[in-house]
């Protein structure tokens, strides 16, 4: 479902005509349609609704401030896996119990933030991180919620890269361990065990690998429940696929049809995590045709666009569709139209800079032609670099026949920002101002980020038991500090 249409030769976002709206905000730019974001999120709490649902938005999917306001006024909380991601949901204003936290590698100044903020769960993911996490709630003299995120070893069935249910993954801990690990955190006065959770894989386009990995996860949750009274959430994670190529997804009615009989009657909360299900068709990529080429039986096209603006194609092979805004209307979903192949290429100095290979594609398309790569509102924007010096572009949602810039066009200041074409050379130890000036955001001057005596020798037992005898010392890490440095 979205709110893209061709009519009248062009193609629409909601009422916006996008070949109007690309010559005033130039190319290439991500173009938001608000309303598809919005009945995306309203079809899941429906779909979902005999499980009491909490809709946790997983904002890598598309972390812009206005979408994020967004998802949060239609009734949705969220799914951190970072402390920037945190903050930008606490700076919209997300209530913290509407907030999970996910991730291997959660640092100490980010379980500290989340404490902080008195967010609903940790998504925790070993025993070590279980350890580190109920350190740092004691020295706050808070109460640390926390879901146990279990590997169950279901095969999703999707790209290996978006694959992470499988035994082999770096994700979760497996059941047994899970079970284990799930007594541990009852044992920790810092901690209270709020449930259980499971995320096997992103595009995962059957509903079976969902109702496997749940069974095995509630039945878990029924053995520890009388043990552990305060476990009432059970989380699905996200996942949902959605239309690139073909209409193969299955609606969300259908994700919900298959898990509901599991949980039904169970007493349990059930938590969802997902983004590219609520933000991926309700975006594309408006970029503009530079050139045309055809190099031995190759025919190219080069757009503005390059693998810097999206990288999907070129990392996951992943097929977006794409088609002139201006013209014939696009063939249908699934469809491929008898035309000649092209490769729709981007202007970054690579080979793999590439948004479509061997693309049936009109051969009239000319320089200037304005083109929409579809479904680019899910792990594109968030995904961009500056690479080749090109600045990032801009975020555009649509409201009915308005527009709002969500996010400008990047200019060379953004680029150079924070560089020093001459920095000045100091010596270790010594008070220099380069990356000190930059202060690093710690939530706590008084540890450092780096944790309190009792937090970091909860670490070094951690340490010390997986290194047998060695003398190393292992802190818990701290993004951008040198964990190495003395104390002064
Ligand atoms: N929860 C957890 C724990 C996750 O790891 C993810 C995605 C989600 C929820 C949201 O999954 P979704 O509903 O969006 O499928 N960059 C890749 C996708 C990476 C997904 C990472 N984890 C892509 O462009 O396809």
């Amino acid at each position: 479902m979205d709110y893209f249409r061709h009519k009248d030769g062009r193609l629409w976002c909601e009422e916006v005509p996008l070949d109007r709206l690309a010559e005033e905000v130039g190319t290439p730019a991500y173009v938001y349609s608000r309303r598809t974001i919005l009945e995306h999120v309203e079809k899941l709490k429906t779909a979902f609704a005999a499980l009491d649902p909490l809709v946790c938005f997983a904002l890598k999917a598309n972390g812009n401030l206005a979408v994020l306001d967004l998802v949060r006024r239609a009734g949705a909380g969220f799914d951190v896996v970072s402390g920037g991601e945190l903050r930008r949901v606490l700076s919209v204003g997300a209530k913290p119990n509407t907030i999970v936290f996910a991730g291997v590698g959660k640092t100490v100044a980010e379980m500290e933030a989340a404490l902080r903020a008195r967010i609903l769960g940790f998504n925790v993911e070993s025993e070590e991180e279980v350890e580190v996490l109920a350190a740092v709630a004691a020295r706050l003299g808070v109460c640390g919620g926390v879901l146990i995120r279990l590997n169950p070893d279901v095969d999703p069935k999707t790209h290996t890269y978006i694959s992470t249910g499988k035994k082999e993954s770096k994700f979760g801990v497996d059941i047994e361990r899970g079970e284990a690990l799930a007594r541990r955190v009852l044992e920790l006065p810092s901690l209270e065990l709020r449930g259980l959770q499971c995320h096997i894989g992103s595009q995962i386009t059957t509903v079976e690998p969902y109702a496997e990995s749940l069974a095995k996860t509630v039945a878990l949750a029924d053995r520890l429940r009388p043990s552990a009274p305060s476990l009432r959430l059970v989380d699905m994670g996200g996942g949902f696929g959605i239309y690139y190529k073909d209409a193969s997804a299955p609606s969300i009615e259908a994700y919900a049809k298959a898990v509901t009989p599991i949980l039904t009657g169970k007493g349990y909360r059930l938590i969802l995590e997902p983004g590219r299900v609520i933000v991926g068709n309700a975006g594309v990529l408006l970029t503009r045709v530079l050139y045309r080429k055809t190099s031995g039986d190759k025919r190219f096209v080069i757009v503005d666009a390059g693998m810097n603006d999206l990288i999907r194609p070129s990392l996951y092979g992943s097929h977006h569709r794409i088609w002139p805004v201006v013209g014939a209307p696009p063939p249908e979903l699934g469809t491929d139209p008898d035309l000649p192949l092209h490769d729709i290429v981007g202007p970054v100095c690579e080979s793999g800079d590439f948004l479509a290979k061997d693309r049936p594609f009109p051969p009239d398309v000319k320089a200037g032609d304005l083109l929409a790569v579809m479904s680019a509102g899910a792990y594109g924007f968030v995904m961009t670099s500056q690479y080749n010096a090109r600045p990032r572009p801009p975020e555009v949602l649509v409201h009915g026949d308005r527009f709002a810039i969500a996010r400008r066009r990047e200019t060379f200041d953004d680029l150079v920002r924070g560089e020093e074409p001459t920095p000045t050379l100091r010596r270790l130890g010594s008070k220099g101002h380069a990356v000190r000036k930059q202060k690093i955001d710690r939530t706590s001057s008084k540890t450092r980020g780096r944790g309190t005596k009792p937090e970091r020798k909860a670490a070094r037992r951690v340490a010390a038991k997986a290194t047998k005898g060695s003398r190393t010392t292992i802190r818990p890490p701290e993004r951008g500090t040198n964990p190495t440095k003395k104390k002064k």
